[in-house]
């Protein structure tokens, strides 16, 4: 796959009905998910349960493209192989629950997955600076992670530019990714940023037809 080549969309199925989890991953990949984006947390890193392994061994199953697995869980240099096993092909993990976090990348790719950072909006871009010959994935966070449907901060645009910059000047084949409050109203700014990846929850599956609003957030089109 070549990544590079467009805006990538990855629903978040966070925002999509758990009573028929199959028929909403069939949906939006036929809707043009480019990824699908898992959200893994614990109650701890963050104020919110919801699922782990068992169920993206399960959307695995159905999955035709890759899977973005988000863990928004303390310590989850414990749990990189079970979600290697699971099936993910992204890992990305916070460095705000992480203290070895080189090792845990390291951890990631040696088995087979891509690695991802992810940062809190708190966090400043050089908790990355480091470790960006391990990396796949740059995520920013454009909400505190923990919920859908809650809004975009405005004030991340700085840092994204500032990380696209930072990628660029380092040579890695880095891609950048949002998650958090992305719609077709903030995805052209994103994308004119230097934004590869857009991850979108509510603006998928909040919506009548998913291949509209992905089309929409991938074109920046706002209806
Ligand atoms: C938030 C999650 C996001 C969330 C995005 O902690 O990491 O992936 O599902 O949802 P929206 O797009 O609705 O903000
Ligand atoms: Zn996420």
């Amino acid at each position: 796959m070549n990544y590079k080549s467009n805006v990538l969309v990855a629903p978040s199925l966070l925002s999509a009905d758990f009573s028929r989890l199959g028929e909403e991953v069939d949906a939006v990949q036929d809707a043009g998910a480019d990824w699908l984006h898992l959200d893994v947390m614990d109650g701890n890193f963050v104020p919110n349960i919801t699922i782990g392994p068992p169920v993206i061994a399960a959307i695995k199953r159905c999955a035709e493209v890759p899977l973005d697995v988000h863990l928004m869980i303390d310590r989850p240099e414990r749990y990189v192989k079970d979600f290697q096993s699971a099936g993910a092909d992204i890992l990305s993990i916070h460095p705000e629950a992480c203290v070895h976090l080189h090792r845990a990348l390291v951890e990631i790719r040696d088995s087979g997955m891509k690695a991802g950072v992810a940062l809190n909006p708190s966090t400043g871009i050089c908790a990355i600076e480091n470790v960006l010959a391990e990396l796949d994935i740059v995520m920013v966070m454009t909400v505190n992670p923990g919920f859908g449907g809650q809004s975009f901060i405005p004030t991340m645009f700085p840092k994204i530019k500032a990380i696209r910059k930072m990628i660029d000047e380092s040579g890695y084949d880095i891609l950048l990714e949002v998650d958090g409050g992305v719609s077709p109203k903030n995805s052209s700014e994103l994308t004119k940023a230097g934004v590869n990846v857009l991850v979108a929850g509510s603006a998928v599956f909040g919506t009548r037809s998913y291949k509209v609003s992905i089309d929409n957030i991938r074109n920046g089109r706002v209806m």
